[in-house]
């Protein structure tokens, strides 16, 4: 089973990003993170981050074949890119929304994810747990593992 983890635009500055919402840890630590939850749940993995909207299209796009789930942190992108909305939507394939800070306890703009209608569920608050917690939700999806 294989897993695309896309991260949007400034996940490339988490540690000297606004630590005090972000935290002190960077990219490479969350996908440290995460490779070692994808060799427990025994699934193959691999992340790209990108700071551009049609960069990101394009990775959902090269998905489509390859993958069987994604989870993203479209970063700002979430509250408004009907273009990444349309792809994950086009692509088919089951999706997980993660967020490090929880949107909903954020400034209003943020309440708002416009992909949330077209993910499986969104996990949003937990820091780098949002991920690994998303990383499960996919992978339990995928293999059909039943919720109460
Ligand atoms: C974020 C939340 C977004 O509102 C923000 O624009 C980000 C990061 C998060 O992970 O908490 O870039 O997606």
């Amino acid at each position: 089973m294989r897993i695309k983890i896309i991260h949007g635009p400034n996940l490339n500055l988490l540690g000297v990003r606004e630590p005090e919402v972000y935290g002190r840890f960077m990219l490479d630590d969350v996908n440290a993170r995460l490779f070692e939850e994808a060799k427990n749940l025994n699934v193959e993995i691999t992340a790209n981050q990108s700071n551009s909207e049609g960069e990101i299209v394009n990775i959902l796009h090269e998905s489509m074949n390859r993958e069987h789930g994604i989870v993203i942190n479209a970063g700002a992108l979430t509250h408004y890119s009907i273009s990444i909305r349309d792809a994950i939507s086009a692509i088919t394939l089951p999706c997980v929304e993660v967020h490090l800070s929880n949107i909903h306890a954020r400034e209003t703009f943020r309440h708002k994810s416009v992909i949330a209608s077209v993910c499986l569920g969104q996990i949003s608050g937990f820091s780098v747990n949002s991920y690994v917690l998303g990383l499960r939700a996919i992978v339990d999806h995928l293999r059909e593992v039943p919720r109460e």
